[in-house]
């Protein structure tokens, strides 16, 4: 919708993103990904996982450990015949204001977020009970082997110490053996990567997994990876994807106010930690001109002094009249809030398949078609739970391919990282 004024059309405008702008960038993305497969330093990490493609054979009971940006989730799988059945699951909160703990701030440490992961796992671990462990560890690991991967660094603003730079599965080896537990961890994956397992066992064409959650992330199967010649999953990193992006000067703020200044700048454009952030900054921008809540009763202390968090943003979409109520601001005012919040949620969806049109584009070895079938697996609750985005997703392939974009299909697959990581003890056992 355009607004009686040229300043918020502008603003509007600057989050705009058209077909031009996303096959130059998904060109961009395509060239960075081919450097950095081939050894060179760019800003997609693009990590080896050590998987393929799954048999769809694959069979057992697997203790799966599942830690993203806000949770930490043990589950209890069994595998047989393709089907997937949950036999225990305990989910905590990462951060428990009730039982006053945070386990993602540097005065915490490796010991105890780790043995915190065991005791929950034991919870729902039988006395003699004895499991091979999948891991779903949503941050950038330099992975050496199915088993083995080293943090490079956190992301989505975790700083608990002494992680970084070790090897996560030995950790968590070793808390479950200080408590005496009896589960041995065999594979540990991202979770965009748990996403694409779980999708190819569905989807024939599944060859992309994709988070758009708390963070954002993205993996695709290598069909002649460096590595082994062959089949091979790779995890992008793709949260830290920074060329030729639209970058505004709200994107600068918040990178700015980040635990990590310059670095994961896709991330914090298109994922749902900063997404509110995002909207909050433009908000204030025009507040400051006078172009929003000019009317003296509105209740701008409580309206500001809060984190904006994804699902605030859906709410402005959804219930502008909610937000009328809630800080007694006109109806102009609530549209505009809401215009915002689509606007940075629609270049969001844009943005993401853009880098998924980079991808593409390399495994077709072609800058501008796909002309084969492609299934690209989503998870995560921007995808899952905002107004539209399946739709606008859809529409942004439609945009920039026309008629290829019907090779194209889109699948929200959940619980990838719960799955997924049965999926991949599965696989190293049977490797074993
Ligand atoms: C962050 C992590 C990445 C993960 C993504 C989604 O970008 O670095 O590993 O896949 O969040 O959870």
């Amino acid at each position: 919708m355009g607004f009686n004024n040229d300043v918020v059309n502008n603003v509007l405008k600057e989050f705009e993103i058209d077909k031009d702008s996303m096959l130059r960038i998904a060109g961009l993305f395509k060239e960075t990904m081919e450097a950095g497969l081939k050894g060179e330093k760019t800003c997609l990490k693009m990590l080896p996982s050590y998987i393929g493609k799954p048999t769809g054979k694959e069979h057992g009971v697997f203790m799966t450990m599942d830690m993203g940006g806000t949770n930490l989730r043990c589950t209890k799988f069994r595998i047989k015949d393709g089907n997937f059945e949950k036999l225990a699951e305990i989910k905590e909160k990462l951060i428990n204001k009730e039982k006053d703990f945070d386990l993602t701030k540097s005065n915490t440490d490796a010991s105890q977020l780790f043995g915190y992961m065991a005791e929950c796992m034991a919870g729902i671990t039988e006395p003699g009970e004895s499991m091979y462990l999948g891991n779903t560890f949503s941050f950038p690991c330099r992975q050496e082997g199915i088993n083995e991967a080293y943090l490079i660094h956190w992301t989505k603003e975790i700083t608990t110490s002494g992680v970084e730079g070790q090897n996560i599965n030995k950790l968590l080896a070793d808390a479950l053996k200080a408590k005496n537990i009896n589960i041995e961890p065999v594979a540990i994956l991202n979770d965009t990567v748990g996403t694409l397992l779980v999708a190819m066992y569905s989807y024939q064409d599944a060859d992309i997994g994709s988070i758009m959650g708390t963070g954002h992330n993205t993996c695709y199967l290598e069909n002649n990876h460096p590595i082994n010649g062959g089949k091979m999953i790779v995890n992008l990193e793709s949260g830290n994807y920074n060329v030729g992006l639209p970058v505004t000067k709200y994107d600068e703020i918040i990178d700015k106010n980040s635990q990590m200044p310059g670095l994961q700048l896709l991330e914090k454009m298109v994922s749902g930690y900063y997404m509110g952030s995002i909207v909050k900054e433009v908000c204030k921008d025009l507040y400051n001109q006078k172009l929003l809540f000019a009317n003296d009763d509105t209740d701008t202390n409580t309206f500001f002094n809060q984190n904006f968090n994804a699902l605030m943003v859906e709410n402005f979409i959804l219930y502008p009249s909610q937000t009328t109520e809630h800080y007694n601001c006109t109806m102009v005012d609530a549209e505009l809030i809401k215009s915002i919040s689509e606007a940075v949620l629609k270049r969001t969806v844009r943005l993401v398949a853009t880098s998924h049109l980079g991808i593409l584009f390399h495994q077709e070895n072609d800058g501008t078609r796909v002309k084969n079938k492609h299934i690209i697996a989503i998870d995560g609750t921007i995808y899952e739970k905002m107004p539209k985005a399946p739709k606008l997703m859809e529409e942004a392939f439609a945009d920039a391919l026309g008629q290829d974009a019907e090779n194209i299909g889109i699948r929200l697959v959940k619980d990838g990282s719960g799955l997924g990581a049965a999926i991949a003890a599965a696989v190293a056992t049977t490797q074993k």
